[in-house]
């Protein structure tokens, strides 16, 4: 997995480094229909607000189609919402149709919402020659045990399944999660992997150096021509 490193002071620095980064992959992009998937967690909450305030009219947010990585069984009221989240930080707060927030219903039933929600991607986002929905942009975090969007160590098989999304249980809490699949996170013409804070320090070093017990670790498996991870610098200290 050849990747790619940026190391930002803070995560101040590291969403403005983003948001820049990304107004110009957008600007280079043709055609008025661009996939891109957000993740969830507290990293791409000062994301989101940076977007509202410097890029409302910065960015023609009616050229993107989003999407999520991954979502949590929850109404999008819950504050565990990741719809819910960047609905308040910024789909609230810029101009988009409505049309271009493809959301994961987290009030529904798990499973008939998998297969809703990967109907949607399907009838949405353009194919590669493999028949694998191909995203232009898919962002993602990644937790202190690895995992990334909702694909956990104990759910590693969801790396190679077939299926475009799964429906996941969080190892802790049991909470139900609707992920995209490895196939899916690896179809990506771009990936952009958000990682900030001291506890993702060790994880993390395995992960770029491959090395250790980096296989466990399910972002480890996330390749592609264009795989950038964002670092602030406590995530980066052991690298
Ligand atoms: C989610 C995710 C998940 C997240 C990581 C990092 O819904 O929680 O998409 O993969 O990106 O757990 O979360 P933090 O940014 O909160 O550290």
């Amino acid at each position: 997995m050849a990747v790619s490193t940026k190391v930002l002071a803070d995560p101040a620095s590291l969403a403005e480094t983003f948001a820049a980064d990304f107004a110009a992959w957008v600007d280079a992009q043709s055609g008025d229909a661009i996939t891109v998937a957000l993740s969830g967690g507290s990293t791409p909450k000062r994301l989101f607000e940076l977007w509202a305030d410097q890029y409302a009219d910065q960015i023609d947010w009616s050229r993107i189609q989003f999407f999520w990585g991954d979502e949590r069984c929850v109404p999008p009221a819950d504050p565990e919402s990741n719809f819910g989240v960047a609905k308040q930080l910024l789909f609230d707060r810029i101009t988009i149709p409505a049309e271009n927030i493809h959301r994961v219903r987290g009030e529904a039933s798990a499973e008939q919402e998998c297969s809703r929600y990967e109907r949607e991607i399907q009838q949405v986002v353009p194919t590669d020659q493999d028949g694998n929905p191909e995203f232009d942009l898919i962002i993602l975090g990644m937790g202190d045990d690895g995992h990334t969007a909702s694909i956990f160590p104990h759910q590693s098989e969801f790396l190679s399944s077939q299926a475009v999304c799964e429906v996941a249980t969080h190892p802790q809490s049991g909470q139900q999660r609707i992920t995209l699949t490895g196939r899916v996170l690896n179809a990506a013409k771009k990936v952009s992997v958000l990682v900030t804070g001291a506890g993702k320090a060790d994880v993390l070093a395995d992960v770029i150096g491959r090395q250790g017990a980096f296989a466990e670790y399910p972002v480890s498996h996330v390749e592609g021509d264009d795989v950038c991870f964002y670092i602030d610098q406590a995530a980066a200290a052991k690298l």
